[in-house]
């Protein structure tokens, strides 16, 4: 099939390379003409394990790049639009970037094609994006679908090319068939379903997920004020089917650039329906005690922050991953930097994504040198890397034994051995 990606981003990048790998003809588009540039050298423009491999096999072969819409919508039979819905002024997801690129196709449409909403869009987007099409394609054929991503950064390719499910939402046989033959090498169920549940069904995941986030960092909390251990608490639940060990890990919150923005937007969708999701806002709220309560924790632990040197292991949301957006590593930082603490951070891939967002950043070239002449040592970040450290050296550098294990990730008795007062999350 012949297929355009509109926003070659965390998600239009790698959508657009797996399904070249498929065979499928792919045009990938960016507004940004620097990013079209570099992945026309070849070059990855994010980190994501897999991405490099596909690019190089695929570019020039099935796959390009090109700042030009009208170029692409008109070579493909399949639109996916994959921009950012970033968060609002009132919290509601910002559309102005799906009504540009829907602008754009509508100025292109030459035959039959599908538009395919890929972005997380609130309840209304598919109406909406054929609204904007028909209103500047008059007379043309084509029909608007959801089929949300539920791709996780860090793991996207595998994610990508292995879903749990495959959420199409549309009233059209004739582009639910389509979707179903370009889906079909995935060998995911295909849930098809109306545009609006289709919609929902991407918000209520996140925010279930966003959830039991919350839920676990409240429970551990409880846990410290208790004597119970909240990983061992968590691996008991867990063995309940009902409920099951993904996603009840506790840490200094959630982040990212999809659970914040979904959650709020989700609240913001209730608002205007006229329910108030007063559950969504607990989560949010927990979530942001969490952050406080993490810095809150160095600062205990240094008895006072002022004058302190704090090594910050990690910065992406999550291992595996460049993205900083919304990570709580950044916030916690602030929290410490304002509160008169020097930070001395290290990430294996996010540092250069970090200081763009953390004007000031100091920065280290590893995690050692990070660590040299520390207080404290703080994980914010459970990268591999971390794990693997040689701690007896680590145990030299630093100035001061504390360690903050805010991913519980690291291995208490032995970190105890070693001569550190460890200190993890709800242990
Ligand atoms: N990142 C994730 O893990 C993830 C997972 C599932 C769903 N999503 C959703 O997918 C969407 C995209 O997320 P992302 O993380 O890939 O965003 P991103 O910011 O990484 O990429 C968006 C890209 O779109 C480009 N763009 C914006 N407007 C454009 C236009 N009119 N024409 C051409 N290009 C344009 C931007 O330059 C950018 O490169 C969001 O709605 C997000 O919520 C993201």
């Amino acid at each position: 099939m012949r297929i355009a990606v509109i926003g070659t981003g965390y998600v239009g990048l790698v959508t657009g390379a797996c399904f070249a790998d498929h065979g499928h003809t792919v045009i990938g588009v960016d507004r940004e003409r620097e990013k079209i540039q570099r992945l026309n050298r070849g070059e990855v423009t994010i980190y994501e394990v897999g991405l490099p491999d596909l690019l190089a096999r695929n570019l020039g072969r099935t796959l390009s790049f090109t700042t030009d819409t009208d170029e692409a919508v008109s070579a493909s039979e399949i639109v996916f639009i994959t921009v950012g819905t970033p968060q609002g002024e009132e919290g509601e997801a910002d559309m102005s970037y799906v009504v540009e690129a829907a602008s754009g196709i509508a100025a292109a449409i030459n035959a039959y094609k599908i538009i395919v909403n890929k972005s997380t869009m609130p309840v209304g987007s598919t109406r909406l994006v054929d609204r904007v099409i028909r209103e500047k394609a008059e007379g043309e054929e084509f029909d608007v679908i959801s089929n949300p991503e539920f791709l996780r950064e860090g793991t996207a390719v595998r994610d990508f090319m292995n879903p749990d499910r495959i959420v199409i939402g549309t009233g059209s046989q004739k582009a639910a068939g389509i979707m179903a033959e370009l889906y079909r090498p995935l060998n995911a169920p295909l849930f098809i379903t109306d545009p609006a549940s289709a919609e929902m069904i991407k918000y209520a995941s996140n925010a279930f997920l966003a959830t039991k986030v919350s839920f676990i960092n409240a429970i551990a909390n409880i846990c410290e004020a208790t004597g119970a251990d909240v990983k061992e608490v968590a691996m008991g639940m867990g063995y309940d089917h009902r409920i099951g060990f993904e996603f009840l890990r506790s840490g200094p919150g959630f982040g990212g650039s999809c659970f914040p923005k979904d959650c709020q937007a989700l609240i913001e969708i209730a608002r205007n329906s006229g329910y108030h999701f007063h559950l969504l806002e607990g989560v949010m709220q927990v979530n942001q005690e969490q952050i406080k309560l993490t810095a809150g924790k160095v600062e205990r632990r240094l008895g006072g922050l002022e004058g302190r040197q704090v090594a910050a292991w990690g910065l992406a949301f999550k291992p595996n991953t460049d993205d900083v957006r919304d990570s709580p590593a950044l916030e916690i930082i602030s929290l410490l930097s304002a509160g008169g603490a020097r930070v001395l951070a290290y990430d294996p891939q996010a540092m250069e994504n970090a200081r763009a967002s953390l004007p000031g950043l100091e920065c280290a070239g590893s995690a050692l040198e990070a660590a040299t002449g520390a207080d404290i040592l703080l994980i914010l970040t459970d990268w591999d890397e971390f794990k693997m450290q040689d701690f007896r050296k680590v145990a030299e550098a630093m100035k001061g034994c504390d360690v903050l294990d805010a991913r519980n990730c690291l291995d208490p008795l032995a970190l105890r051995r070693l001569g550190f007062n460890y200190e993890g999350i709800g242990r």
